[in-house]
């Protein structure tokens, strides 16, 4: 035989027609593979379009009802819930975010109350709920650490007192992991889970996301505390540090930017691995779409599945509707 396996192999034998291409597929979406990301603001009876962020809208509750109804008849399985909190509940102390009246507490009730089988799961983080839009306590400039990562407990608290099923950290305070398993353990809440944003990336694809909350960083930026985009060995770190710390599902962000990280992730723990498809990366793909350069529902299925293929159990997306009608 020749160095060649021609024409003995031939790849083409296989794509030959959509019964064999389906037999050999490797990777498939089904919605359960999808996390549905809402966005609560207080109010009645509205329903905002997020102006960078074509047909995703933020909810009064009392309209989210309908919406939740619908992710769980598609058969999605969980929700990961952002409020967005008005400037003047704002402060440096996260006061807002440990009300048991706040509106991301009375949403994980009303959610829990109309879908009880709903999987609900509360982004844990202070920027929404700061005046400096930082995810931990500011002072003389700097992003405190051990204080922020003991106020984020006390959220994760809060929010499994209202009846979330996860706690979802996005902050990347250093060992916050350990300190909010503690706390959960302490307080009685010891089936209440962890996603934890492990590796999380200053990321420019972010942007629609912070006009959806109002949470743009008032001064500086968040390299200090999220991952330098340059790296990968961190993120294994990182991934293993939350794992012994007690996460439950482990997380990579952003998405399509990231994939070899979500490989290198998966590969390194033992536990479900999540990826967040961000909002710059939705935008993207609906920005193309719409003055109909990408044929939208293909790219966004491509994109999906390739999350599948580097390695990812589940994926938090802004498709998930659209994604799961179409399965
Ligand atoms: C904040 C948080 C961010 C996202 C999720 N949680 C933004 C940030 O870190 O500034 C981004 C999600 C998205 O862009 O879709 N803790």
């Amino acid at each position: 035989m020749s160095h060649s396996q021609f024409p003995y192999c031939r790849p083409r034998r296989l794509r030959a027609s959509g019964n064999i291409r389906r037999m050999v597929e490797e990777n498939h979406l089904s919605a359960s593979d999808f996390i549905a990301p809402l966005f609560v603001m207080e109010g009645t009876g509205a329903k905002e379009e997020i102006a960078s962020m074509p047909d995703y809208y933020r909810f009064t509750l009392d309209m989210l009802m309908d919406e939740v109804r619908e992710i769980e008849d598609l058969g999605i399985p969980s929700v990961l819930l952002f409020a967005k909190v008005p400037d003047e509940k704002k402060d440096n102390k996260g006061t807002e975010a440990l009300n048991p009246d706040g509106l991301m507490q009375k949403a994980v009730r009303a959610i829990k109350e109309e879908c009880p089988d709903l999987v609900v799961m509360t982004d844990v983080a202070m920027d929404p709920y700061s005046s400096y839009g930082h995810d931990g306590i500011v002072e003389d400039g700097q992003i405190l650490n051990d204080e922020s990562a003991d106020l984020l407990a006390k959220m994760a608290v809060s929010h499994a007192t209202a009846g979330a099923d996860f706690v979802a950290p996005s902050d990347m305070m250093d060992g916050r992991i350990l300190v909010m398993r503690e706390a959960l353990e302490e307080m009685g809440y010891p089936n209440t889970g962890i996603m934890a944003y492990s590796a999380k990336y200053t990321s420019s694809y972010y942007g629609p996301f912070r006009d959806a909350l109002d949470s743009a960083p008032g001064f500086g930026d968040k390299k200090t505390y999220q991952m330098n985009p340059a790296n990968s060995l961190e993120a294994v770190k990182e991934a293993i540090s939350d794992e012994h710390e007690g996460a439950d599902i482990i997380m990579v962000k952003p998405g399509l930017p990231y994939l070899d990280i979500v490989r290198a992730v998966k590969e390194s723990v033992h536990v479900p691995v999540s990826v967040y498809n961000v909002s710059g990366e939705y935008l993207m793909i609906k920005a193309a779409a719409q003055n109909g350069w990408l044929n939208e529902e293909d790219a966004m299925m491509e994109a999906l599945i390739a999350f599948k293929r580097a390695g990812a159990d589940l994926i938090a997306t802004y498709f998930a509707k659209d994604a799961a009608r179409l399965l």
